[in-house]
């Protein structure tokens, strides 16, 4: 059985063939049953998950008012119903991560807290910046996202060492991020965002962004009993070797001026999880 489609799928030239952007509706199937250190039973790796999952909703609605701000000055039709599918999918992971944060306050952590200030940022981000800086800065975020979700398919490591259920949800956002990964990048562009303002953005992204994201892990890891071992450094460290240079690699990509995101060829990740998500769910 498919999973749930509330919205209709966008087709698009832009798009590789067979490829389109279909928001799916994503069900927990039993998130009690996750425990506390869901990845690779490890807290490092966790709470820097955990953390990503707290600025996730606040980030996503910033994105979405970023990009529908200038939704009328886009002339393409096709492009205009990318940005109508785009806009439906954030609006579905961010249900989905609320609901996931909401499961973390069973583990001690002080979601509420940690929500509104994630929530503190994203507002004073977008009340400070300009219209066309908060599209340049969506544009990078949707491009470090889109690492993330191709690290999650090359690197079965990653998956592979999540418990099942948070695997299943990671896969699925990383999968629709994947297939709307150059909506806000085409919009940028139709609408004239030329080359240092796509730079300047990813600057003030990741000065902006940064500190908030360090304090929230920090405070979970201030929250946590678990004693972190040397092991678990191993571990993570491990991992991340695994996956900084081919990270690096592609963030570079990005400040080339000729840079795209369908440059990096995802086609077959996406296929692959179209075959196996109609299996398992
Ligand atoms: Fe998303
Ligand atoms: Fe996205």
């Amino acid at each position: 059985m498919a999973m749930p489609t509330p919205f209709p799928a966008a087709s698009s030239s832009r798009l590789p063939e067979g490829v389109s952007v279909q928001p799916r509706t994503f069900a927990f199937r039993d998130l009690e049953s996750v425990p506390q250190h869901w990845f690779a039973d490890n807290p490092i790796l966790t709470h820097v998950e955990n953390a990503f999952s707290i600025m996730i909703p606040p980030g996503e609605r910033f994105f979405i008012r970023a990009v529908r701000h200038f939704e009328d000055r886009v002339s393409d039709p096709e492009l205009r119903t990318l940005v109508k599918a785009f806009v439906q999918q954030e609006g579905l992971h961010m249900r989905a991560h609320n609901q996931f944060n909401q499961s973390l306050g069973r583990f001690g952590i002080d979601v509420k807290r940690e929500i509104a200030a994630a929530e503190r940022v994203m507002d004073s981000m977008q009340r400070r910046l300009p219209h066309k800086v908060q599209l340049g800065v969506t544009v990078f975020l949707e491009h470090v996202t889109a690492i993330g979700a191709h690290m999650l398919f090359t690197e079965p490591a990653v998956a592979e060492s999540m418990h099942p259920e948070p695997a299943r949800f990671w896969r699925w956002h990383a999968a629709e991020e994947l297939e709307h990964k150059a909506v806000a990048f085409d919009v940028f562009r139709a609408v004239g965002g030329g080359y240092f303002l796509r730079i300047f953005s990813a600057l003030a992204a990741v000065l902006l962004l940064t500190p908030p994201l360090v304090r929230i892990v920090r405070r979970m890891e201030k929250q946590d009993p678990r004693q972190v071992t040397d092991e678990m450094r191993r571990s993570a460290r491990e991992l991340n070797g695994k996956l900084w240079r081919p990270q690096l690699r592609m963030l570079a990509q990005y400040f080339k001026p000729g840079f795209h995101p369908w440059i990096c060829d995802d086609e077959p990740h996406l296929k692959q999880w179209y075959a196996s998500a109609r299996e398992t769910t």
